[in-house]
């Protein structure tokens, strides 16, 4: 019988692909299989995040259940952010953990679960491993690929930096053969990931030809089979004029972004060191508005940043209002080790900063029902992913709405035209026609 893994995969898109390379990994070399039951599997794995506090808190505590309900001999290997900010000390404070594998070391995946109590968390690691199991799993609709790996930003507030290293572009044709194979395999869609997309190509130096972000998505649209591009996430900072133009033209290139704001005050983006001011910020989205019509805006948020004043977050309100963006994650600042602003005083107290939190996402989902309302009687392209237990099928438009519709099976894995009858707040419904 084959050995069963488990993996638990927490914060981000890129953490995501990163478990399905492991995973990849693991069946391929090791011959593992999946499970969603932990008490069955042969190796647990938790792909950590360490963005927040919090969630980096509870670690420990989900370490213990995994602990008690692992079968004898299983192995328990915490991967990921907190594997790589955390390192030996994880060992340390849970000795029922086997292994701890950083976020930039996870090519190590099939060696690391033979040894005893290892810990691999180097950071400057050089890339060329990293560009292990391009393996996409056959037939998925939407394949994810690493254009990029690590950051060299430094927001004041985030750890990232420190966990996943230096940043680092991956060669145009690795990317291009990725691309290739996974539309081979059976994707429609495929999805670039990195911390800053729009500033690939920047590391690039001899033999590696001088490309930037836009020659990439030119290139990848020219892949005949290759129906939809999308990315995650690009820099505000980076978002010129050849940027937006390239993204407004290319129609494999689907018509959602996110533009992570943060903060709405231009002194609070300033401390946060982001590179950019509301002005810049209001005067991008609007430009993009004008050039794509059916656009949707994606967006980050931080409230109760130090020095944060009343005023500053009604500034971020009023981005809100003026951007009207169709989704949003938003969180209370959470001071990280190794950042610029832990060693500043937290001056919001987190009654205020809850109380900023509340407002900014109340007011958003009265933004996300007006914005979804005006989808009625629409026609928009869609990708039909999942047949649903309840008669609809769900798939995603190009302008990534969430849009549901009478189940016809013959259309799944297709992309169809939907014409769009009613709306919540964060899925519409409509027809397939
Ligand atoms: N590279 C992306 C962000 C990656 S982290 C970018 O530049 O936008 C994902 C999100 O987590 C960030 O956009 C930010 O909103 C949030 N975040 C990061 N550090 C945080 C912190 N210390 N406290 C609260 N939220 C944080
Ligand atoms: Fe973090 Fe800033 Fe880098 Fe995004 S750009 S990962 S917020 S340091
Ligand atoms: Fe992603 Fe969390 Fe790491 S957001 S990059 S998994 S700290």
């Amino acid at each position: 019988m084959s050995k069963l893994v488990f993996i638990e995969t927490m914060g981000c898109a890129m953490n995501e692909h990163d478990s399905e390379r492991m995973l990849a990994e693991l069946q391929t070399k090791e011959g593992y299989t999946p499970t969603n039951s932990p008490e069955l599997a042969d190796l647990i794995l938790i792909n950590t995040c360490s963005v927040r506090e919090k969630p980096e808190r509870k670690l420990f505590s989900e370490i213990g259940e995994y602990n008690k309900l692992r079968k004898n001999g299983a192995k328990i290997g915490i991967c990921g952010c907190s594997a790589s900010h955390l390192g030996a000390e994880i060992l340390r404070k849970a000795p029922a953990v086997d292994f701890v594998l950083g976020a930039r070391n996870i090519a190590q995946i099939s060696s690391i679960i033979h040894r005893d109590k290892a810990v691999e968390t180097d950071i400057h690691e050089d890339s060329s491993h990293y560009i292990f199991a391009a393996t996409q799993s056959p037939s998925k609709l939407r394949a994810r690929i690493n254009i990029s790996i690590g950051c060299d930003k430094k927001c004041a507030y985030c750890i990232v930096p420190h966990t996943r290293g230096k940043e680092i572009s991956i060669p145009l044709d690795i990317i291009i053969a990725q691309a290739q194979k996974a539309i081979d395999d059976g994707a429609k869609e495929i999805l670039l990931l990195g911390q800053n997309v729009n500033s690939y190509g920047k590391t690039f130096s001899a033999p590696h030809p001088k490309v930037d972000f836009t020659k990439l998505l030119s290139e990848l649209a020219t892949i005949p089979k290759l129906r939809r591009i999308r990315f995650t996430s690009p820099h505000p900072l980076h978002m010129n004029d050849t940027f937006l133009d390239a993204f407004a033209r290319n129609d494999k290139i689907c018509k959602s972004i996110h533009m992570p704001l943060q903060s709405g005050s231009t002194k609070i983006l300033k401390l946060m060191r982001r590179g950019y001011t509301q002005e810049w910020f209001l005067e991008r989205a609007k430009r993009l508005r004008e050039m794509i019509p059916n656009l949707t805006i994606g967006t980050d948020i931080i409230v109760g940043f130090p020095h944060e004043s009343e005023e500053d977050f009604l500034q971020t309100m009023h981005v809100l209002e003026e951007v009207r963006f169709d989704t949003m994650y938003s969180f209370i600042y959470s001071p990280r080790p190794h950042t610029e602003a832990a060693k500043w005083e937290n001056d919001v107290p987190h009654s205020i900063a809850s109380e900023r939190l509340a407002r900014l996402q109340e007011r958003q989902k009265e933004i996300m029902d007006a914005n979804n309302q005006r989808e009625i009687g629409k026609t928009c392209e869609t990708l039909w992913e999942i047949p649903r237990e309840d008669g609809l099928m769900e798939g995603r438009s190009d302008n990534a709405k969430i849009v549901r519709a009478p189940l016809r099976r013959e259309l799944i894995g297709q992309i169809s035209a939907a014409k769009i009858l009613d709306s919540r707040r964060t899925y519409l419904i409509g027809e397939a026609i």
